[in-house]
């Protein structure tokens, strides 16, 4: 059962908890503080005589008006924050969690409403749509029924057409708008010295803040609301550069040297401890690799599961490079040679996940919920660049 516990540990901190509350407050404005101050009030008790197509918050009434929007965030891992391996930990970690679970949901779910759905699941209870939203419209833009959003159209707000219409805030449209999320308080985990959620410090670190390039001019250009990342093979190839190099140097020796460099992430590539990306270069014996011939890089930071430790962190800041560097004799009967960039997004998940089902006793709901969620993660692997060359 200690075990269990620290497995459960463990999750918290792959995705940000720390089971001290200060986790999640990064240090912000007064605005901020109070608006993600969790659970968040989304609607309450006082409706506003409004007609009910602007008093409902699901992500589908505002679709009604906002479809733009919509259509692009339901494609966004926001709208799936609340996927089988979230919802089948929560069930695990059982009522004597809550802080546990409410840890949790102030990223997951941090609606007033999904927190209420949730404890209830906990108690075998089902869950209905709101929890399964995730971040959703209203966790973002409604507080007391009351829109908040960007003073792009700050003049339609003074219209009041609908749903009384919206209070302007620049918030929006700052990368700290993100960092309750996306950064760890200076007190949460860390490991050799560096937060485990550091997206944020490594933006500000970087020259992107200087330009004045926010987390929204990457991740919501204009305006858009898709939240492109590492599951996004398009989005990420935008973001590097790859430069590869051959050639038969000397008496039958294969010389190549392959390069990724960090043109266009505006924070470490990955930022966070769970991806991996793997370059590899290999010599070809028909359809098999020639043995002893592979060499690669894995850029990755490592921790181990039970976050006692970390392998090593060869993540790339922006502007960085990794370079693969091949000196080899041919291989006897090699026919060419081949190299790749392999983009595993949910790498450190698929660790977790087999070890929590393997060490933890649960029931056939909470089971299938985590399998569920294993299964789902060893099918977002993908190339990123490959190329073959004949020997
Ligand atoms: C993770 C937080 C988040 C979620 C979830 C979210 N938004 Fe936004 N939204 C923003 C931010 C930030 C901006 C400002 C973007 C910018 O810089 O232009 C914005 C802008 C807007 C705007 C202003 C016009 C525009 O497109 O820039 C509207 C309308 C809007 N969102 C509606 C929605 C709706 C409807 C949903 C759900 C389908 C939604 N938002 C989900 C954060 C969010
Ligand atoms: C209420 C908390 C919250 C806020 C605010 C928030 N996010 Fe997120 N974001 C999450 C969670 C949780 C996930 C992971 C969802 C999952 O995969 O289960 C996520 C995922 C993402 C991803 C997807 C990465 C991938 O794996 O492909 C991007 C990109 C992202 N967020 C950008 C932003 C940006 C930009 C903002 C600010 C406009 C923002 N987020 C604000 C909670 C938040
Ligand atoms: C500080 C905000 C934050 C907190 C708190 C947090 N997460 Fe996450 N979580 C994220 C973000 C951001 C991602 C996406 C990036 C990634 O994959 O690591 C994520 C991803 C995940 C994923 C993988 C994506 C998926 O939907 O399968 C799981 C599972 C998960 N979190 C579970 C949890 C559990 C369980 C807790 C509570 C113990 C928790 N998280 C607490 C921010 C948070
Ligand atoms: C019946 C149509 C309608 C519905 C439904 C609706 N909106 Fe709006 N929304 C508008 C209009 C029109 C505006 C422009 C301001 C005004 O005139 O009220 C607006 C403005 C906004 C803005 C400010 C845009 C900016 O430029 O900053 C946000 C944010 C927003 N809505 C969010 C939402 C969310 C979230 C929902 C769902 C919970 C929602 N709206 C439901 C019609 C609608
Ligand atoms: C200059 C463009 C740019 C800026 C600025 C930027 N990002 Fe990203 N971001 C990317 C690209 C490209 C990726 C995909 C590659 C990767 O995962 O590192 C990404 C990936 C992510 C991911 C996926 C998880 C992971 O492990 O990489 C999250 C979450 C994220 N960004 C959040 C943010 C937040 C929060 C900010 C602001 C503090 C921000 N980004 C600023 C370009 C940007």
């Amino acid at each position: 059962m200690r075990r269990a516990r620290q497995v459960l540990m463990t999750v918290a901190a792959v995705c940000g908890l720390v089971l001290a509350p200060a986790a999640r407050s990064f240090p912000t404005t007064a605005f901020l503080a109070r608006y993600w101050h969790t659970p968040v009030p989304l609607g309450g008790a006082r409706i506003p005589h409004w007609p009910a197509f602007e008093t409902r918050l699901s992500p589908r009434a505002c679709a009604l008006c906002h479809a733009a929007q919509y259509d692009a965030w339901k494609t966004s891992r926001h709208a799936q924050a609340m996927g089988p391996g979230v919802i089948g930990q929560l069930a695990v970690a059982g009522v004597r969690a809550r802080g546990f679970a409410e840890g949790c949901l102030s990223c997951h779910a941090p609606g007033r409403g999904s927190w209420r759905e949730v404890r209830s699941f906990i108690r075998g209870g089902r869950l209905h749509a709101v929890a399964r939203y995730g971040v959703s419209c209203a966790d973002c833009h409604v507080r007391h029924y009351q829109r908040f959003g960007p003073p792009l159209a700050a003049f339609l707000a003074a219209g009041r057409m609908i749903h009384n219409g919206f209070t302007p805030e620049s918030a929006f449209t700052r990368s700290r708008f993100c960092a309750v999320c996306h950064q760890f308080h200076r007190d949460g985990a860390r490991l050799d010295g560096v937060l485990l959620e550091n997206t944020y410090n490594e933006w500000y670190d970087s020259r992107y803040r200087l330009e004045g390039v926010t987390c929204q001019s990457c991740h919501m250009p204009g305006g858009r609301h898709r939240f492109a990342g590492i599951h996004d093979p398009g989005f990420v190839r935008r973001a590097v550069q790859v430069r590869w190099r051959i050639r038969i140097c000397g008496q039958r020796r294969v010389c190549a040297r392959l390069s990724l460099t960090n043109t266009g992430v505006g924070h470490d590539f990955p930022t966070y401890t769970t991806p991996k990306v793997v370059m590899s270069i290999e010599e070809l014996c028909g359809d098999r690799v020639c043995a002893g011939t592979r060499r690669q890089s894995v850029i990755a930071r490592r921790i181990n599961l039970d976050l006692t430790r970390e392998y090593f962190d060869t993540r790339l800041p922006p502007g960085a490079t990794r370079r693969l560097v091949y000196v080899m004799p041919q291989a006897a009967h090699a026919t060419g040679v081949a190299a790749r960039i392999v983009v595993y997004p949910d790498a450190a998940y698929l660790r977790f996940f087999r070890a929590y089902l393997a060490r933890y006793r649960m029931t056939a709901r909470e089971r299938a919920l985590i399998e569920r969620a294993l299964r789902h993660d060893m099918h977002t692997a993908y190339v990123l660049w490959s190329t073959h060359r004949r020997l």
